[in-house]
């Protein structure tokens, strides 16, 4: 049976700094490789070293211990093991099943804009940015209707750190995921059998029938894909949307220029990416001594790639520490790079347009609340508001 996933432990500078965009420039500046003897682990800051440590895994390895709930699926696994089950999880997730969404992406978006439409605020996270994502990878994977509900509270804790805010300890946090993950775990067992003897037009159906080399994806492996959606895919694109928009409302005549220029959105939702990465982190381990920006890592060392750094080295990128919405080129590496690049890319892509739209269709006067509290979630590896109150 599954169990729950390692507990993620903040680095003391990321939890001192005003923000962690001080603290990575000062990193960059004076240790772009160092070793954090209290977490045990080497961070890593600059564009090129991150860029290094994501994708090549001979020496900085995927494989991670302790962390069941997704041991079997593609994020935790090496090549050459790797490439076969991406091309077995890939046959269900393609551009083309994908760009089929559209529709449907549209409309659940405009059914969650339609429930704030007559009052004066909203919630851009709590009403529309988290929803949304949710229902996608619900319906996705065939979650009916009256089952939504569950299947959002069971998401929600999968993902969530201890919320320290609220007086949890970090027992009572890996107990309420351990009980959530069991349950989701059979809840999905029992979806995986029914399309097993009666296949639908939903994703789970398409994984059981992918095939390569005559082999295809075991139960446990289809079942580890799918918590890994909903690790990987959910909070993610919450923040892509919610991150854009805070940098766009932030500077009023950007979003305006924007709400003129609608062409523009590609371009903004990949600075978006860029500017406030909702993958901060992502971390490997050494497969032996290896040197990297000149200091020597010892193997079986825990290696932390800073993508949010890497989108804000002034060694790559232009103006790194503005938001420029019509950014040309823009390599940055928010999906990562190198074999495990997101996967879900052009679903997260997908979504985070057509939200944008229908929020520069339907708000165009769209202002940030005055004296909102912007409150950041405490994750240093996935980043983004808990709330982003807006006036329409
Ligand atoms: C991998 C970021 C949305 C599914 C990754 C990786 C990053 C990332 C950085 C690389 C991990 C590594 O190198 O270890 C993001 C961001 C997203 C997003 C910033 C939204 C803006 C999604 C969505 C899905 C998804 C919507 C699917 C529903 C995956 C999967 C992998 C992955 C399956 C593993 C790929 C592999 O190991 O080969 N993502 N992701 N992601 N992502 Fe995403």
């Amino acid at each position: 049976m599954q169990t729950m996933p390692a507990l993620i432990i903040p680095s003391r500078g990321w939890l001192q700094a005003a923000s962690p965009v001080d603290w990575y420039a000062e990193m960059r500046a004076n240790a772009p490789v160092y070793f954090d003897e209290e977490r045990n682990a080497y961070d890593v800051f600059s564009y090129e070293d991150v860029q290094r440590v994501l994708s090549d895994y001979a020496n900085f390895s995927s494989q991670r211990q302790g962390e069941e709930l997704t041991s079997q699926s593609i994020i935790n696994m090496d090549p050459p093991k790797h490439m076969k089950y991406r091309q077995l999880v890939a046959q269900a997730f393609t551009p083309k099943a994908i760009d089929a969404l559209a529709p449907r992406i549209s409309e659940i978006a405009k059914e969650l804009l339609d429930e704030v439409a007559d009052q004066p605020e909203f919630d851009i996270i709590r009403d529309f940015s988290y929803p949304l994502p949710v229902i996608v990878i619900a319906e996705m994977l065939g979650v009916p209707n009256q089952d939504r509900e569950k299947f959002k509270h069971w998401s929600d804790i999968v993902v969530k750190g201890v919320d320290f805010e609220a007086g949890e300890t970090i027992e009572q946090n890996l107990a309420l995921r351990h009980t959530v993950t069991q349950e989701l775990g059979a809840y999905f067992a029992e979806v995986i059998q029914s399309r097993a003897i009666e296949p639908k037009n939903d994703l789970i159906t398409a994984l059981l029938a992918a095939e390569v080399d005559g082999e295809k994806l075991t139960v446990p492996e289809l079942l580890g894909f799918a918590f890994l959606l909903l690790v990987a895919g959910n909070e993610t694109t919450t923040n892509l949307i919610g991150n854009t928009m805070q940098s766009l409302l932030e500077h009023p005549e950007i979003w305006e220029h924007l709400v003129r220029e609608p062409g523009l959105l590609p371009s903004a939702i990949e600075e978006g990416l860029r500017f406030r990465s909702p993958a901060q982190s992502m971390n490997r381990f050494t497969t032996q001594e290896v040197e990297i920006g000149g200091v020597v890592i010892p193997a079986g060392a825990e290696v932390i790639a800073w993508i949010g750094s890497a989108n804000r080295d002034d060694a790559k990128f232009v103006k790194a520490e503005q938001f420029v919405i019509d950014r040309s080129p823009n390599p940055h590496i928010a999906f990562g790079n190198g074999p495990h690049f997101c996967l879900g890319a052009p679903l997260a892509r997908l979504e985070g347009r057509i939200a944008m739209q229908a929020l520069i269709e339907r708000f165009p006067q769209m202002k940030l609340k005055q004296d909102a509290k912007l409150s950041i979630g405490l994750s240093p590896i996935v980043s983004g508001l808990k709330r982003l109150p807006v006036t329409i």
